[in-house]
C-alpha cells in the first residue's frame, strides 16, 4: 500500500472544483497561457481519473446543488465551485454537461473556451450551447436539458413534505464531509458547527423517524464515508429516543456519532475506497480506527468536556463489540458504554446495507437484520438490537416483499402495526391491489436475485402509485 493520500476530497467535488478554476482561467487567459495550461492539466487529470471509473460523467445542477451521475455531491461549506458551475449551467441553458469517454478528455480545452464565449458569457438556450460546441468539434462533452418539469415537481412535492428532515439531514451530511476533510488535512473540526448539526438531526428524528430513515437507507452520495457517518447518528438517535433519552442527551450521542470513524481520515484513502475484499495486510490496517480517531480527538486543543469525553469512547469501542472479542484487542477487556452499543447497532445496519465498507455486498434491510440477530449477546446487545427493531420496523423502507394477493411490493414506510408497512407495489405485477384493505406480507425477497431495485422503485412511486391502487395507510 502506497502513502496515504492526505486531504483529498472525492473524484467529483475535486472535478468541480477544478472545472469552476479551468473556466475562471479561460475567461481571462488564452488556451496557450502557461497557468490556463497547469489548470487543464489539473482538470484533465481529475475528468481521467472519474472516467476510468465509468463510461460517462453527468454533472448536473438540479434545485439547489450539483449531481454527479445522479448523487448529490457534497462539497465544503463555503465552496463557491458549485454556484459558479450553477449559474454558468443555467447561463448555456443546460441542466448540466456529460462527459463521455476518453474523447472528453482530449476535448475539455475546446468545451472550456467555446462554453465560456471569450469572457463575454453570453445568456444562450441549450440547442444554440450544443450547436456551438459541435461547431468548435466537441462530441463527447454534450449538454443536458434542464431536469424534466414534472419530475422536478415530483421530487420538490416530495421534498417539500420532510423539507426540515432533508435540510438537517443534509447539513449533516455537509458537517460530516467538513469533520473528515479537515482530520484527513490534520485540522481540527469545527466542533460548535457539530454541536448544531447533531442537535438539529436529533430534533428530526425524534419529530419523524421515518422520514430520515428512508434518507438514510435511500439517499446515495458521491462519497459514502460522510453519509455512514450520518446515517449512524441517525439509527442511533432513534434507538436513544425509544430508550427515553433526554434531547440533550440525543444530541450528544447523534454528536459522538458523528465521530464514531473519524479514525478513518488517518488511513489511506485507497483503503476506504478500495472496491475489492480487503486483504489481511488492509484488515491489519483498518483495525487501527478506533484507536486512530480516539487519539485524533484527544489531541485537540479545546478544553475536554463529557460530550467529548464520550465521543472518545465512542470511536475507540465501536467495534469491540459486547463480548469484547472484536477490536482493539484489549486485555483486560473493556465493557463497552451505553453510547457506544447503541452506535454498533446502527454502524453494523449501515455498513450492511450500505455494501460500501468490509463486505462489499449490500444486504437487504431485513437480511441485514437477520444476521445481527444472529450475533445478539455476542457481538450486539440483544436489548438495544430488538429496540432498534421495533424502531426500525422487522421489514426496514426498501425492504422487497411478496403480498397475499401474490405482488410483489418495496415497503415505503413503518407504522404502528410493523407487519403491515406501507408498500408500493410493483409496476407490472398486474395485481388488483384494493385500495382500503391492507395487505399482509407473505415473505422478503432477495432484491438482487428478483432484479428488484428498491431505491428506483421508491424514487417513482409517485407515477406508480397513479397506476396502482395500493394498500393505503
Ligand atoms: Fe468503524
Ligand atoms: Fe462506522
Amino acid at each position: 500500500m502506497s502513502a496515504p493520500e492526505t486531504a483529498a476530497p472525492s473524484v467529483a467535488a475535486e472535478l468541480v472544483r477544478r472545472l469552476f478554476v479551468l473556466l475562471k482561467a479561460a475567461a481571462v487567459y488564452g488556451p496557450n497561457n502557461e497557468g490556463y495550461r497547469s489548470h487543464s492539466a489539473e482538470a484533465l487529470g481529475t475528468l481521467s481519473v472519474a472516467l476510468s471509473r465509468t463510461d460517462a460523467v453527468r454533472i448536473e445542477a438540479r434545485e439547489d446543488r450539483l449531481y454527479f451521475n445522479g448523487a448529490p455531491i457534497i462539497l465544503p461549506p463555503g465552496e463557491a465551485g458549485a454556484r459558479f458551475l450553477r449559474a454558468e449551467f443555467r447561463r448555456c441553458g443546460a441542466g448540466g454537461f456529460e462527459f463521455r469517454g476518453a474523447r472528453a478528455a482530449l476535448e475539455l480545452d475546446a468545451f472550456v473556451f467555446a462554453f465560456i464565449g471569450g469572457g463575454i458569457r453570453p445568456e444562450r438556450s441549450l440547442e444554440q450551447t450544443a450547436k456551438l460546441l459541435r461547431e468548435a468539434g466537441v462530441g463527447a462533452i454534450t449538454p443536458l436539458a434542464p431536469a424534466d418539469e414534472e419530475e422536478g415537481s415530483l421530487e420538490r412535492a416530495r421534498e417539500g413534505e420532510h423539507g426540515a428532515a432533508r435540510r438537517a439531514f443534509f447539513q449533516a451530511v455537509e458537517t460530516a464531509a467538513d469533520i473528515m476533510t479537515r482530520a484527513r488535512a490534520g485540522q481540527e473540526p469545527d466542533i460548535g458547527g457539530a454541536k448544531a448539526a447533531a442537535e438539529s438531526l436529533a430534533r428530526q428524528v425524534v419529530a419523524d423517524p421515518q422520514a430520515l430513515f428512508e434518507l438514510s437507507i435511500l439517499q446515495r452520495f458521491d462519497e459514502y464515508t460522510y453519509a455512514h457517518c450520518v446515517n449512524v447518528s441517525v439509527y442511533s438517535i432513534a434507538i436513544g429516543h425509544r430508550l427515553g433519552l433526554t434531547p440533550a442527551r440525543l444530541s450528544e450521542l447523534g454528536f459522538g456519532a458523528l465521530f464514531h470513524d473519524l479514525g478513518k481520515a488517518r488511513l489511506p484513502r485507497e483503503l476506504i475506497d478500495k472496491p475489492d475484499a480487503l486483504t489481511e495486510s488492509d484488515w491489519r490496517l483498518m483495525r487501527r480506527h478506533p484507536a486512530l480517531g480516539a487519539e485524533a480527538l484527544l489531541a485537540m486543543r479545546r478544553p475536554m468536556d463529557a460530550q467529548l469525553a464520550r465521543a472518545v469512547s465512542m470511536a475507540f469501542e465501536h467495534h469491540l463489540g459486547l463480548d469484547g472479542a472484536g477490536y482493539p484487542s484489549l486485555a483486560p477487556p473493556r465493557r463497552q458504554e451505553l453510547f457506544t452499543r447503541i452506535c454498533a447497532v446502527a454502524d453494523a445496519f449501515d455498513a450492511m446495507t450500505s455494501g460500501r465498507v468490509y463486505d462489499k455486498r449490500a444486504r437487504s434491510p431485513d437480511e441485514a437484520l437477520r444476521r445481527m440477530l444472529q450475533r445478539a449477546g455476542t457481538a450486539f446487545d440483544p436489548l438495544l438490537l430488538r429496540i432498534f427493531i421495533n424502531t426500525i420496523g422487522i421489514f426496514p423502507i426498501g425492504t422487497a416483499v411478496v403480498l397475499d394477493s401474490g405482488e410483489r411490493a418495496v415497503v415505503s414506510r413503518n407504522g404502528e402495526d410493523l407487519l403491515r408497512p406501507d408498500v408500493v407495489a410493483l409496476a407490472g405485477d398486474g395485481g388488483a391491489g384494493n385500495a382500503s384493505s391492507r395487505r399482509a406480507i407473505t415473505r422478503t425477497l432477495d432484491p438482487e436475485e428478483h432484479g428488484i431495485d428498491a431505491r428506483r422503485v421508491l424514487r417513482e412511486r409517485g407515477s406508480a402509485e397513479r397506476e396502482l391502487s395500493l394498500p393505503s395507510a
